[in-house]
């Protein structure tokens, strides 16, 4: 079984969903590793209390290089195939992503490459588009970048607010991270420029 690490800052909703997946058996890996560079994450508190190996170092004020290069250690240490980004809200070393060459997936709340960074919503909301969504996609050395696996679109609703949006857009996002998961770990891909194509 491949063995999933799961890197978060924050809530973890993302993190909980593909957890429920894996423990009901709807999703054929194992959680080998959560990591949170917070140590105040819900997400990471969550984590504990499924059982899964945790592990926390706080990067505030840390130099990236040197930050990134003991969480490769502790994911390889935990044995960890794949690595996927749920709200860990930093940037990867260019280390990190040679480390985990096209086995790291991250999920963003915009229809990519609109609204690449924080507060995508919230941005999606102020240039007034009437769709957007949430997007699925490798990770490589450029922020909200990478070739893309899958995405949902989501209507903006004349009343909605950041909240009301992002939580219509959590919903997905839910739902499509764990189906990209399932299509990575089949390996029915090949990459083609930036085009994921399924085989
Ligand atoms: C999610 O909406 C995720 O898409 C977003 O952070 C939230 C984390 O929620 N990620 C990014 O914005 C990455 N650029 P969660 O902690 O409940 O999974």
């Amino acid at each position: 079984m491949k063995r999933l690490g799961i890197l978060l800052s924050g809530r973890g909703s993302n993190f909980e969903a593909i957890a429920q997946n894996v423990l009901s058996g709807r999703l054929q890996c194992e959680i080998g590793f959560v990591f949170s560079n917070k140590p105040e994450a819900p997400g990471l508190a969550r984590a504990r209390e499924l059982g899964f190996a945790c592990g926390c170092i706080p990067s505030a004020g840390l130099d990236r290089t040197a930050f990134d290069l003991q969480v490769i250690d502790l994911l390889k240490q935990h044995g960890i195939d794949w690595v996927c980004l749920a709200g860990y809200m930093r940037f990867l070393s260019g280390g990190f992503v040679s480390q985990f060459q096209g086995r790291i997936l991250n999920i963003h709340p915009s229809l990519l490459p609109a609204f690449p960074g924080l507060d995508a919503q919230h941005q999606a909301l102020t240039h007034g588009v009437k769709v957007t969504g949430c997007t699925v996609h490798f990770v490589d050395e450029n922020l909200d970048s990478g070739p893309i696996l899958l995405q949902a679109a989501v209507p903006v609703l004349d009343d909605d607010t950041v909240e009301r949006l992002s939580a219509r857009i959590l919903l997905e996002e839910h739902r499509i991270y764990s189906e990209a998961i399932a299509w990575v770990l089949q390996g029915n891909y090949r990459i083609e420029g930036r085009r994921v194509i399924r085989t």
